[in-house]
């Protein structure tokens, strides 16, 4: 048998999801790679006829759903969801998150929490023991944004963390801007030792419109890897 790629396991772990998803359901649907599996597997399931209705987290997943014909809404018209599938960045053994990667982050944790249960997909490579090596992006404001920059240095500090944040770009060079309209810094610290002290810090800070760690958040992770599938937390 040929070895599965890093792609394949993400899309086993999207297929196990799915099977959480029941008739009715108000669905979250999450960003990035993994989460376009999903998107993918559960658009066959609308066509053999499951009613559900989901909320995209991004525009790039809006966009991705329409083309495959699942029932959209917004999250004013369906505030209250049932389940939010989305993948991650990294996760630990205590189910929290680096997320962002693909700058959809505040979007994600308003979906994510305003469900009643939000499950994590992943291939295995993004378990971390310690989360901090994916650079944690955080969302802010354009305007005070080197203010900003330099309070998040200084909270990042103060619990242990040290490291350049940078302002993201577009690969043309110019400032890569949210579908909010912010801008977006990765930091780049290489470990997290506390991640509940920095996101609290992190959510002092005016300028920082939202962070991209997930504490206390996720129910589940399914990590699929050459191991297999495995569940942290419980899914249902
Ligand atoms: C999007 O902003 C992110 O939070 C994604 O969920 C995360 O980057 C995971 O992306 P992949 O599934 O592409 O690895």
């Amino acid at each position: 048998m040929p070895e599965l790629s890093p792609d394949d396991f993400k899309r086993l772990a999207a297929a196990k999801a799915l099977e959480l998803v029941t008739p009715g359901m108000r669905l979250g649907l999450g960003t990035g790679t993994t989460a376009a599996h999903f998107v993918e597997l559960l658009a066959t399931r609308v066509a053999m006829g499951l009613d559900v209705i989901c909320v995209p987290t991004s525009e790039r997943s809006r966009t991705l759903a329409k083309l495959h014909a699942i029932p959209l809404t917004s999250i004013d018209a369906s505030p209250e969801l049932d389940l939010t599938i989305d993948g991650a960045d990294e996760f630990d053994p205590k189910l929290r998150l680096v997320k962002g990667g693909g700058g959809a982050l505040l979007r994600e944790k308003i979906v994510a929490m305003a469900s009643k249960r939000m499950v994590v997909i992943v291939d295995s490579s993004k378990l971390a023991a310690v989360l901090g090596k994916f650079p944690l992006p955080v969302e802010v404001n354009v305007f005070g944004l080197e203010a900003t920059r330099r309070m998040i240095l200084a909270a990042a500090k103060a619990c242990g963390c040290d490291g350049e944040v940078r302002l993201r770009k577009t690969p043309g060079g110019q400032a890569f801007v949210s579908d909010n309209g912010h801008y977006i810094v990765d930091c780049f610290f290489g470990a997290i030792p506390r991640p509940e002290d920095l996101a609290d810090r992190l959510d002092a800070i005016p300028g920082a419109v939202e962070h991209g760690l997930f504490i206390g958040i996720a129910k589940a992770v399914i990590s699929a890897g050459p191991a297999g599938i495995e569940i942290l937390g419980q899914l249902d």
